[in-house]
Order: C-alpha cells, then structure tokens, then sequence
C-alpha cells in the first residue's frame, strides 16, 4: 500500500461524502481501529530502518488531512436540511404544542350580557341602533327641541352633514325608541344595549365613549308600578335581594313624570356610614356618606314623542329607562376609575 495511491483514492471519494452515513464510512474505512492508518502504522517496523521515520512522518500528515477533510464535510452538512425528511414532514412530531391562552370576554361586555339577559327573561326583545344618527332621532323626536336647554346636558359630537339633514354621533340610547316606534306598533317591550358618545374630558368617571341601556315597553294601560315593578327585579337581580330602591323626582323631556332611580348603597346598606363610622373611622367612600346610589333615569313616555311616531297617546301609555353601563360594572365590581375599563391592561381585564 504506498501512501501515494491512497491520495489519489481520498480525492476521488471525498466528492462522494455528502450524508452522514458516507462520512461515517469514511471515517472508520481510515481511522478505525483496523483501518488504512493504522494499518500503515502498524507496518513501519518492517521497513527499513532509515526509511521508518519519513514514512512515519507521511502517515501523520495523511492522517491530519483525513480529520480535516472530516471536519470540514460535517461542517457543510450540519448546515444543510436533513436530505430524508423526519417522519411528519420535518416537524417533530413529539414536541409539546403551543397552549393556546383562552380568552375572555371583557367585563363591560359581560354585564351587558347580565343585563339584558334579566330583561329578555321578563320578555323584552333585544335591539340595537346605530352609533351615527339624525338629529331628530336624538333630540327633536325625544320632544328635546332644538333651542331647548336640556340640550346642553346632552352635549354633542356632530358631524359635517347638510342642515337639513344634520348627523352626529348618538349622545344616549334613547333615540332608538324613536326608530323602533316608527316601525312597529305597540305592544312593545325593548331593551337597547349600545355605545353612546359626549364630547368630555376624560376623568376617573367620565370618558367620551361609554355604553347605556335604555329600555322601554308600550302598550294600553301601561302604569307608572310596571315601571317600578320591572327595575325592581332588575336591580335585585344585578344587586341583591337586600337592596332597597327608591324612586326620585327628576327631569327629563322625554318622559313625564320622571324620575331617578337609586339603589341603598351596596357597601355601607344605606346606614349613611357619614355619622355611623366604619370600624376603620371612614364614612362610606362609595355612597360618600349619602347611603343611595343613583343607577339609572326613567319615566312615563311623554305623550309628545307618542305624537312624534305618530302613536295615539290617549290609547297608548309606556314607560323608558336609561342606564350606563360602565357605572352599573363600576359599582357592582368595587371599580373606582371609568379609564381601566379601556385601557386594555390584562392585569385588570383577567379578574373578570
Ligand atoms: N337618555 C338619558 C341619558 O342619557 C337616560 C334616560 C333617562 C333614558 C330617562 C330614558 C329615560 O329612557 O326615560 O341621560
């Protein structure tokens, strides 16, 4: 075997190295125990003396280009793709997946879930009404005429549209009550959940969008006690069979008469906590010391909006409420700022 001959035959099988198998071959069929080199090694003591060590010397150097070519061949094929595919196409299929987190829904849009689902139980019907509306539909239809100053309180995001035709994003729920009644006759029993929008600076318990309920049933011989009957089980309902409720005069142009609606507060139970103190020495933080929560305005239909949808009001009598939702979540979750609601912060959202 002369050194020279197995150069000649490395070179012709390096170019055939191209899997792991055929670099394995090549390594043992060379460097094994009993392979080419050692068996070259094993041969220099039959050699003439003074040829032992420049053979010696030959055998080395073939064999430290043997590992380099090693090297060098699983270098290029570590960083090719395996040439057979794994059994999954190249996926390992005994990894563990990637969990999928599951979601939730947000809390406003749960209580409006609660909500409307205690009303469609006493028989009201969902429906929803556009966040863009008529002018009329928000104010003129409701009896809220266009000088009137109640308008103020309703204050407006409107949008660049022909005066005769004016468009503005919805202040409260209510003008649904117009378009529902326009197109259907009573009886009716309607309960709208939907974002509203007003145009106020931003504070722990104001933002310029927030969502509202309103609700309303019409039909001959509706009374003011159906309206306290129905946001009696409403209210027990979301806050307990313990609250009491009361009912004061309010404003509103759109009903007649009109009251709001408050709750006994759900964390002190209406015992004023102002001059009976907590065991802390604090009055009540949620009621401020007043022992009623206001939830919600309502009243009995005016019979201007009746003549509006062009309903007989000597026949037909109904009642409407509107609520925020935000306030109905806040007071029920002990929230004390309106912003964390939207501020997309999980650390909030995952308690719900
Ligand atoms: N629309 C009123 C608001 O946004 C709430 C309201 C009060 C609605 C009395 C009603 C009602 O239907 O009867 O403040």
């Amino acid at each position: 075997m002369d050194i020279y001959s197995i150069r000649t035959q490395i070179e012709l099988e390096v170019n055939q190295l191209n899997s792991r198998e055929a670099l394995e071959a090549f390594r043992n069929k060379y460097l094994a125990r009993k392979g080419i080199i050692s068996q070259l090694t094993g041969s220099i003591p039959s050699l003439a003396v003074e040829e032992r060590a420049a053979f010696g010397k030959e055998v080395n150097l073939l064999k430290s280009q043997i590992l380099a070519i090693i090297a060098e061949k699983e270098k290029t094929l570590a960083a090719e793709k395996p040439s057979t595919p794994a059994p999954g196409g190249g996926i390992d299929i005994g990894m563990p997946g990637i969990a999928q987190e599951i979601g939730r829904l947000h809390p406003i849009t749960q209580t409006i879930d609660e909500i409307t689902s205690i009303f469609v139980q006493m028989g009201f019907s969902v429906v929803e009404g556009p966040e863009i509306e008529t002018e009329y539909n928000n104010f003129t239809g409701l009896n809220i005429p266009l000088d009137h100053p109640s308008r103020d309180a309703f204050d407006t995001f409107y949008i660049k549209s022909p005066a005769k035709n004016r468009l503005l994003l919805r202040s409260h729920t209510s003008p649904v009550q117009i378009r529902v009644m326009k197109s259907r006759r009573p009886p009716l029993a309607i309960i709208v959940p939907g974002r509203v929008y007003r145009p106020d600076a931003v504070d722990a318990s104001h933002l310029f969008m927030f969502h509202q309920i309103e609700g309303f049933m019409v039909d001959e011989g509706i009374r003011f006690s159906d309206l306290k009957g129905v946001l009696e089980v409403f209210a027990k309902a979301v806050f307990g069979k313990e609250i009491k409720m009361r009912f004061r005069p309010h404003f509103f142009p759109f009903t007649e008469p009109s009251a709001e609606v408050d709750i006994s507060c759900i964390i002190c139970q209406g015992r004023q906590l102002s001059d009976v103190l907590t065991s802390q020495g604090k009055r009540c933080s949620v009621c401020g010391g007043k022992g009623w929560l206001e939830i919600l305005g309502s009243g009995m239909i005016h019979p201007n909006v009746f003549k509006h949808v062009g309903y007989d009001p000597t026949k037909y009598t109904g009642f409407a409420f509107g609520m925020g939702i935000e306030r109905i979540a806040m007071l029920k979750y002990g929230i004390s700022d309106i912003r964390l609601f939207f501020e997309n912060d999980l650390r909030f959202l995952r308690q719900f």
